[in-house]
C-alpha cells in the first residue's frame, strides 16, 4: 500500500509498531503512539516510539519531511502521543532491525516534562507506586502485565478444554470461607457483610449443577502482615469438580501450572527476556512432599514450628528454595485448615488437602482439597469449630440433597505471575496493586 504524505494529520494509522517492524522493507506505514525516547546524532533526529504492541526507532531529516513536521519533531517530549508517518528501513543498529525514515510527524497529545526521573525515584521509595498510573507504561511492567494475562489464558483455555464451565459468584458475602482474621466487614444497610475471600462455596454449590466449574475473580483478604506475596485484593482461579477426590484434583493443578509453563514460553518468550527471566519447565508429575517432610526440612533449616501448626512464611521459603519447579506438600493437618476439609479415614488429624509451592523462595501458590460432602459431618464440623451456624446454613444444606465427593483448588493470578516473572514482590504483579499501606492510585 503506497501511502501519500499528507500534511494534515492522519485520523488513523495503517500499522501497528509490531507490524512495522515485521513490514518489507520499503513499506509506507502511518503508526500511532508514545515518545519512549528522543535523541539526536549530527543532523538527524532520532526517537522511539511504542505502542503496547512493540517498539520502533525512527528517524527524522529536516530536508524530507514538511517544515510543520520538523517543528512537531523539535518540540515533542517523551511520553506525548504522535502520529507518524514514513517509510520502513532495514537498519541493523536499531532495536528490532528496522527504523521508520519519517514524511510526516503530527503531535497529538503533547506531554509536560515527565516527573518520574531517577532523582525523583532515588527520594522516596513509594514514589513509583505512587505514580503507578504513569510508571507502568515502562517497559517492564508491560511484560509482566502481557505475561500475567497469558497465564490467565491459558487457565480459561486448559478448564474450557477439560469440560469445565466458567461460573460467576457475588463478591459481597456473609460467610467467611477462610476464617475470619482477614474479613474486610461492609456495613451492608446497617448489615453486616464481607468482601468475598474466596468463591469456593459458591463453586461447590453450582457442582450440582455443572459437574466441573471455574471461577476468575478478585478475593479479599485483610492480610495484616505485610510481606513480599501477600494483596489484600487479588485475583483468584478457583476451579471444582464433582466425583473427583484430592489426587484427580493434585493432576489437575498440576497439568495447569504446566499448560501455563507452556503457553507463557511459546507466547511470550520477548516478554521474559525483558525481564531477565528464566525458570525450569514444570514437567508433570510434580515432586511431592509430605507436611511432615517439610517440617523436618524447615526445622533443619533454623524455623521451628510445632506439628499442627501452619508453614511460616519462612520456613516455606527456605523449603521452596530447595526446589526448582513447583511442588506439593500434602497431608496438611486439620488444625492449620478451613473447617470443610475432609480429613483421612485412617487418620483425622490429618486433610485430604496440598498447598502447591512455587520454587526459588517465591512461594505458596495454590491451595487445594477434599471437602467434607456427608452432612452429618459437616454439621458435626461446624459445631465442634464453633463457627456461626446461620451464615453456614446454605452451605451445609448442599450436603442434604446429593451432595458427591467432590475436590477443587484456588490459584493465586499474582503468586503465579510472580513466580514465572521472577518477581521480587508481588505488588509488581499487579497492575493497581492494594496492600495493607495503599488503596491508591
Ligand atoms: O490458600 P487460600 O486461602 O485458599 C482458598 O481460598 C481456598 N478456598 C481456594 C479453593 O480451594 N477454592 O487461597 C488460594 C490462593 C493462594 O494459594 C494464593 O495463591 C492466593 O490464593 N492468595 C493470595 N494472593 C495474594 N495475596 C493474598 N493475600 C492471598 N491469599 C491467598
Ligand atoms: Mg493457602
Amino acid at each position: 500500500m503506497t501511502v501519500q504524505q499528507s500534511s494534515s494529520r492522519p485520523n488513523s494509522r495503517t500499522h501497528s509498531v509490531a507490524q512495522a517492524l515485521a513490514a518489507a522493507p520499503g513499506t509506507s506505514v502511518i503508526i500511532m503512539g508514545w515518545v519512549a525516547t528522543k535523541s539526536s546524532i549530527g543532523g538527524i533526529k532520532f526517537a522511539t516510539i511504542r505502542d503496547g504492541s512493540g517498539y520502533i526507532q525512527i528517524a527524522c531529516k529536516k530536508d524530507r519531511v514538511p517544515p510543520e513536521s520538523f517543528a512537531d519533531f523539535e518540540t515533542v517530549t517523551k511520553e506525548s502521543a504522535v502520529a507518524v508517518e514514513g517509510i520502513v528501513r532495514e537498519d541493523k543498529r536499531a532495536l528490532g532491525g528496522k527504523e521508520i525514515s519519517v514524511t510526516g510527524f503530527w503531535i497529538i497529545s503533547l506531554a509536560e516534562d515527565w516527573p518520574i526521573t531517577r532523582s525523583a525515584v532515588k527520594s522516596h521509595s513509594s514514589f513509583l507506586y505512587d505514580k503507578r498510573h504513569l510508571a507502568i507504561r515502562g517497559r517492564k511492567t508491560s511484560a509482566v502485565i502481557r505475561v500475567r494475562a497469558e497465564i490467565i489464558y491459558a487457565a480459561f483455555d486448559y478448564f474450557v478444554k477439560n469440560g469445565f464451565t466458567l461460573i460467576s459468584a457475588p463478591s459481597i458475602v456473609q460467610n467467611a470461607v477462610e476464617g475470619g482474621s482477614t474479613l474486610f466487614e461492609i456495613n451492608y444497610f446497617e448489615k453486616k457483610a464481607y468482601l468475598s475471600q474466596s468463591a469456593q462455596f459458591y463453586e461447590e454449590a453450582s457442582l450440582a449443577a455443572l459437574g466441573k466449574v471455574f471461577i476468575f475473580q478478585p478475593a479479599f483478604r485483610a492480610e495484616k502482615s505485610k510481606t513480599s506475596k501477600h494483596l489484600t485484593e487479588f485475583w483468584m482461579i478457583e476451579a471444582e469438580q464433582a466425583f473427583a477426590d484430592q489426587d484427580d484434583n493434585i493432576r489437575l493443578q498440576e497439568n495447569l501450572v504446566k499448560s501455563m509453563a507452556e503457553r507463557v514460553l511459546a507466547n511470550r518468550s520477548e516478554d521474559l527476556k525483558t525481564l531477565g527471566r528464566s525458570f525450569k519447565f514444570p514437567e508433570v508429575p510434580f515432586p511431592r512432599i509430605t507436611y511432615d517432610e517439610a517440617r523436618e526440612i524447615s526445622i533443619k533449616k533454623g524455623v521451628p514450628f510445632e506439628w499442627g501448626e501452619d508453614l511460616p512464611t519462612e520456613g516455606e521459603r527456605l523449603i521452596s528454595k530447595e526446589f526448582e519447579v513447583p511442588f506439593f506438600v500434602t497431608g496438611y493437618p486439620l488444625t492449620a485448615r478451613a473447617f470443610y476439609h475432609m480429613t483421612e479415614e485412617t487418620n483425622d488429624k490429618i486433610t485430604k488437602s496440598a498447598d502447591l509451592i512455587a520454587p526459588e523462595g517465591y512461594g505458596e501458590i495454590a491451595t487445594g482439597g477434599q471437602r467434607i460432602h456427608d452432612f452429618a459431618q459437616m454439621s458435626e464440623r461446624i459445631q465442634k469449630q464453633d463457627l456461626p451456624t446461620e451464615s453456614f446454613e446454605w452451605y451445609l444444606e448442599l450436603r442434604k440433597y446429593g451432595m458427591p465427593e467432590h475436590s477443587g483448588f484456588g490459584i493465586g493470578a499474582e503468586r503465579t505471575t510472580r513466580w514465572i516473572c521472577g518477581l521480587k514482590h508481588i505488588r509488581a504483579a499487579s497492575l493497581f496493586p492494594r496492600t495493607i499501606t495503599r488503596v491508591s492510585p
